[in-house]
């Protein structure tokens, strides 16, 4: 595969993943998860991370899968490339693994002491990855291993941080978050 394929198709397969978190930003407020229990002294998640985000994060990169999968064929042809569409529980497992992966984040941030809000760099930036790519491959092994093949992992490691940095900083540059990452 030429590497602008490999580019393409990394980018167009985490497109779910990418949505789930900027969508509970915009959603977010409500219940949290934790109820506002503790562990340690600790909030065990914190108020950052709520029902109404998670669900409508997952909602909405479920929903982005389904309309790429729509528009597979079409931007196949116009970039001469096959891109992959994506069966129901893999949108799935991509959006809510992403949102898993930043639930599991807080729960590591508030263990080490970190307030609602702290950076806590490598893990801020692949948190949803790992989530997504585990929660994908749980659910839907044959489309993720086929998808994910080992080139297409490398640019999703490199780039996923990156597009994650620029994104945050979009965010907050909007007022949208609190805070540039
Ligand atoms: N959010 C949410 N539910 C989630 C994830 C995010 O409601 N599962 C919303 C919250 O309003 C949160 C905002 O999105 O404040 C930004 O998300 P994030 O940066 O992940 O949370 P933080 O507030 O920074 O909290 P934490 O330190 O626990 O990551
Ligand atoms: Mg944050």
């Amino acid at each position: 595969m030429e590497i602008l394929g490999v580019v393409a198709t990394a980018v167009w397969a985490m497109l779910p993943a990418y949505v789930p978190n900027n969508a509970a930003v915009l959603a977010g407020g409500g219940k949290p998860i934790d109820g506002g229990q503790t562990l340690g002294g600790e909030r065990i998640l914190g108020d950052g991370k709520t029902r109404r985000g998670t669900v409508v994060g997952t909602a909405a990169g479920l929903g982005l899968a389904l309309v790429l999968s729509a528009l597979a064929p079409t931007v196949s042809a116009l970039l001469g490339h096959q891109l992959p569409t994506f069966p129901v529980v893999a949108g799935l497992g991509l959006a809510f693994g992403a949102m898993l992966g930043d639930i599991g984040a807080s729960f590591l941030k508030r263990r080490s002491g970190r307030e609602r809000g702290a950076a806590f760099s490598g893990l801020d930036q692949l948190d949803f990855v790992v989530g997504a790519l585990t929660c994908a491959v749980v659910l839907a092994p044959t489309w993720t291993l086929t998808t994910f093949t080992g080139p297409v992992l490398v640019v999703v490691l490199v780039a996923t941080p990156l597009l994650h940095v620029v994104t945050n900083v979009v965010a907050y540059g909007l007022g949208l978050k609190d805070e540039p990452w």
